[in-house]
């Protein structure tokens, strides 16, 4: 681990500055979370809307008690489980918190990362960092360093190397309330897990939670339009586009070298298996987005619909600017 950078990095968040974080999840926009100014930055950066809260990343889990007034039993459980990791939880915001953090709602979202470099940049820093996904808003989130580069270019003056991101989707997020739990955002740590955990079954979303990430139907997109299909209706429009000319851009399980060897085509095999499919998923949706000749259309094949891949369900849907729902429905050009 490169300490220096670390330190470096610390000394600019102490200075109110904005940088680019890893994460085990995807790459962040830090900033520190008791700066008004760097809060601002991040917000102006991300072109994001003042109504959308921040998650605020702490280095163990009693620092949960800076930042939450109330922090129920279940939060313990679930904080023991699965922190350091991917799991966000939504608990009852500590006055002292800024509001700008949590967009003046009465909650606010706490994680602790599980990456060592922002571990240690954590405990170096010695306070809580805000930290959105680093990506303009609405836009594909980023799991490498040079992914957040191409977003925010020389607008953002670092960006703190951890290498490609471990897990490629971002946290789940669940809301603790009084003796219920909601599931606000899928991710790699399922409803089943946080159930197991718990010892009682999640509450079904209701509104009034705050602004969640399902308030925005259009997010994780690329540039070019993207689309969701069975194999076989993907394989018809393939060849129709491949017939007029019109280049695509194809994610799907198998490979068919008739179309592959098409200049039209550009085409990625994705991984069968849920884990390694979300670790890939937006640097695969970055090189369908940015590939020459730009694509008219990118392609997704339908994966499995099975609890493991709900959480990316839920990006690609997302990514097709369709309202998500669970992996049920057929989504049709
Ligand atoms: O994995 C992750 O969670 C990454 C890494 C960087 O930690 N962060 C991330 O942040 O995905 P962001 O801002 O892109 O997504 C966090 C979502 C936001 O869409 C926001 O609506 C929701 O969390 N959120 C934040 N505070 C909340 C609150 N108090 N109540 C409900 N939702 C909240
Ligand atoms: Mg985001």
């Amino acid at each position: 681990m490169d300490f220096s950078a670390i330190k470096h990095a610390a000394s600019l968040l102490r200075r109110d500055q904005v940088i680019g974080i890893p994460t085990e999840t995807v790459y962040g926009l830090g900033g520190s979370a008791r700066s008004k100014k760097a809060i601002q930055t991040i917000y102006d950066l991300k072109s994001r809307p003042a109504t959308n809260p921040l998650i605020i990343h702490v280095s163990q889990t009693s620092a949960i008690y800076d930042w939450a007034r109330e922090v129920p039993k279940s939060a313990l459980l679930l904080a023991q489980k699965f922190w350091p990791g991917p799991l966000t939880l939504v608990l009852p915001k500590h006055p002292d918190v800024l509001s700008m953090v949590t967009a003046n709602q009465d909650t606010v979202a706490l994680r602790v990362p599980s990456h060592p470099v922002t571990l240690a940049l954590l405990n170096e820093f010695g306070e809580g960092i805000a930290a959105p996904s680093a990506n303009r808003s609405g836009h594909i989130s980023p799991t490498r360093s040079d992914h957040v580069r191409a977003e925010f270019g020389d607008m953002l003056k670092y960006i703190l190397e951890g290498g490609p991101c471990q897990i490629g989707i971002e946290s789940t997020i669940v809301y603790l309330g009084n003796s219920e739990a909601i599931l606000l955002r899928p991710g790699t740590i399922t409803a089943e897990d946080l159930e197991d955990t718990l010892g009682f079954p999640l509450s079904a979303p209701k509104k009034g939670l705050g602004e969640t990430p399902g308030s925005h139907f259009l997010h994780y997109a690329p540039n070019q339009p993207l689309s969701i299909l069975d194999e076989t209706a993907l394989l018809d429009r393939v060849s129709q586009f491949t017939k007029e000319h019109t280049p695509v851009a194809v994610l799907a399980f198998r490979n068919h070298p008739l179309f592959q060897e098409n200049e039209y085509v550009y085409w990625i095999q994705a991984e069968e298996e849920a884990l390694q499919y979300a670790h890939s998923l937006y640097h695969h949706l970055r090189l369908l987005d940015t590939h020459t000749p730009t694509p008219f259309r990118i392609l997704i094949e339908a994966p499995p619909r099975t609890p493991a891949f709900e959480a990316v369900w839920d990006r690609l849907q997302r990514a097709s600017g369709k309202k998500p729902s669970k992996y049920g429905i057929d989504l049709v050009l």
